[in-house]
């Protein structure tokens, strides 16, 4: 390179990824994306994303080339041959899901990826690592880089774990609240100042740690809001037994600074494509190193969490009266969390489908999450409003916690429900609203009436 701004890859064009590539054009980086599903790119070729998030589509259209009115910084590929004559900095986007019947993390996208780009970095080229990975795969990628890549050691590796949180992501990405990066040498940390030089002079800071650290970082930040919503849903479950309300108890204990009031939402609980598969791979990982005890209380949290889920289809079938088999069930939310598009492991689909395994007639419906749903869970039934889902139910259950639920008029639901059941598995509905209208309204971890 020769003084010029570094030209950035981004490899995995995902939730992580595709926000990732929109950001660095947006900071005024030339930017080549590649993605391994084609229809993938295409959409976004065309300055559209592939999923659903706040504000994505906006940056994409100022900066996909061919679009018109775009800067034309942003561009896409399906040649790594491209990608690596073209890139001075590679970040690594792919997903790590949960391995199948196990706990530990799937590497097999980033290794693929790795095996894919490394032969084509025959000059100096820093790969930057997003991807949330067991602790140890840092190490083990820089030795694979350097094995396979022309370059050798010149083709450095960087850890750079990423801590934006789905709906929020754009934001996330331009303004991060800090920017860790593990390195092995001046080199890493030089270029991601470059890279981040704008979210840094705002104020973001940056830290400098080694490989194991940043990898440790991402997967115990985590660990540690999976732990406080397991907190507050465990104090849920004592309030149920007591009669007590959790709402009230996480507003009194969140008053305390060293506590906060953030996270603290007690309801069906947490899912989506990282807090519950994190959790479960870094307690494997933490087994592998023979650090398990350290990590046996995370177990706790994941059951807890569980126990939610199992509340909410108790609650549903004792509001039906006793048992589900033939009631008529409308669920309102599919998404893991609201606005969002995203399905993966949403404690409200899974709701929904042991409603439906246990022979209740179940009828889903979500403002942006019903194509996702009907691909992962087409046994359900779906409606196309949430008054249509609303229909001749025999109980009503909230599940994510979309504005448009907060809106609903209880008056004209109670209208077309069969009975007025109402189960709020979020948290977020107005108890006496609902009661006003006539309806039985029921939370986790609130008084009955
Ligand atoms: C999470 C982290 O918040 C991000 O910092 C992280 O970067 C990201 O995972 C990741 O690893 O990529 P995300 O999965 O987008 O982000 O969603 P969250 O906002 O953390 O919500 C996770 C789940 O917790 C949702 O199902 C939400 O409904 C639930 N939740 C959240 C509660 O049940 N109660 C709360 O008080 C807060």
């Amino acid at each position: 390179r020769t003084g010029a701004a570094p030209r950035i890859t981004v490899i995995g064009l995902g939730y992580l990824g595709a926000t990732h590539a929109a950001a660095m054009a947006e900071l005024g980086f030339e930017v080549l994306g590649l993605d391994v599903v084609p229809e993938k790119m295409r959409k976004l070729e065309q300055g559209s994303a592939p999923m659903f998030e706040p504000g994505l589509e906006e940056l994409l259209r100022a900066h996909v080339a061919g679009v018109e009115g775009s800067t034309g910084r942003l561009r896409f590929t399906d040649s790594w041959e491209e990608l690596g004559a073209f890139g001075d900095v590679h970040f690594l986007c792919v997903n790590t899901p949960q391995k199948h019947g196990e706990y530990a993390a799937d590497m097999s996208y980033v290794d693929a990826a790795v095996a894919s780009l490394a032969p084509h970095l025959d000059r100096p080229a820093l790969v930057v690592g997003k991807s949330t990975v067991p602790v140890g795969s840092a190490a083990r990628i820089a030795e694979r880089l350097a094995e396979l890549a022309p370059a050798g050691r010149d083709a450095e590796l960087a850890w750079n774990p990423e801590f934006l949180r789905e709906s929020f992501a754009v934001q996330d990405t331009l303004h991060p609240d800090r920017i860790v990066v593990g390195v092995a040498g001046p080199r890493g940390e030089e270029l991601l100042r470059e890279v981040y030089a704008q979210p840094i002079a705002e104020g973001s800071p940056f830290l400098v740690t080694d490989y194991p650290t940043a990898e440790l970082v991402k997967v115990s930040a985590n660990s540690f809001l999976a732990t406080k919503i397991s907190f507050i849903n465990a104090m849920a479950e004592v309030c149920e037994a007591a009669d007590g309300d959790v709402m009230k108890l996480a507003e009194a204990i969140g008053y305390d600074d060293r506590i906060g009031r953030k996270f603290l939402r007690a309801g069906i609980g947490f899912g989506g494509g990282c807090l519950p598969k994190d959790i479960r791979a870094f307690m494997a990982r933490a087994g592998e190193l023979g650090a398990s005890e350290a990590l046996t209380f995370l177990r706790e949290v994941d059951s807890i969490n569980m126990r939610r889920r199992a509340q909410m289809v108790e609650l549903t079938r004792d509001a039906v009266g006793g048992t589900l088999l033939g009631k008529r069930v409308a669920v309102l939310g599919a998404t893991f969390k609201p606005d969002s598009d995203d399905v993966r492991d949403s404690p409200a689909l899974n709701v929904a489908g042991q409603l439906h395994l246990q022979g209740a007639q179940v009828t889903v419906y979500d403002p942006k999450g019903m194509a996702n749903a009907r691909a992962l869970f087409p046994t359900l039934g779906y409606a196309d409003t949430a008054l249509d889902a609303v229909r001749g139910a025999d109980v009503v259950l909230h599940l994510t916690e979309w504005k448009e639920f907060k809106e609903l008029d209880p008056a004209v639901l109670g209208e077309v429900a069969t009975t007025r059941h109402l189960l709020d598995g979020r948290n977020t509905l107005d108890p006496q609203l609902w009661r006003k209208a006539g309806w039985t309204f029921r939370a986790l971890g609130r008084p009955t009436a």
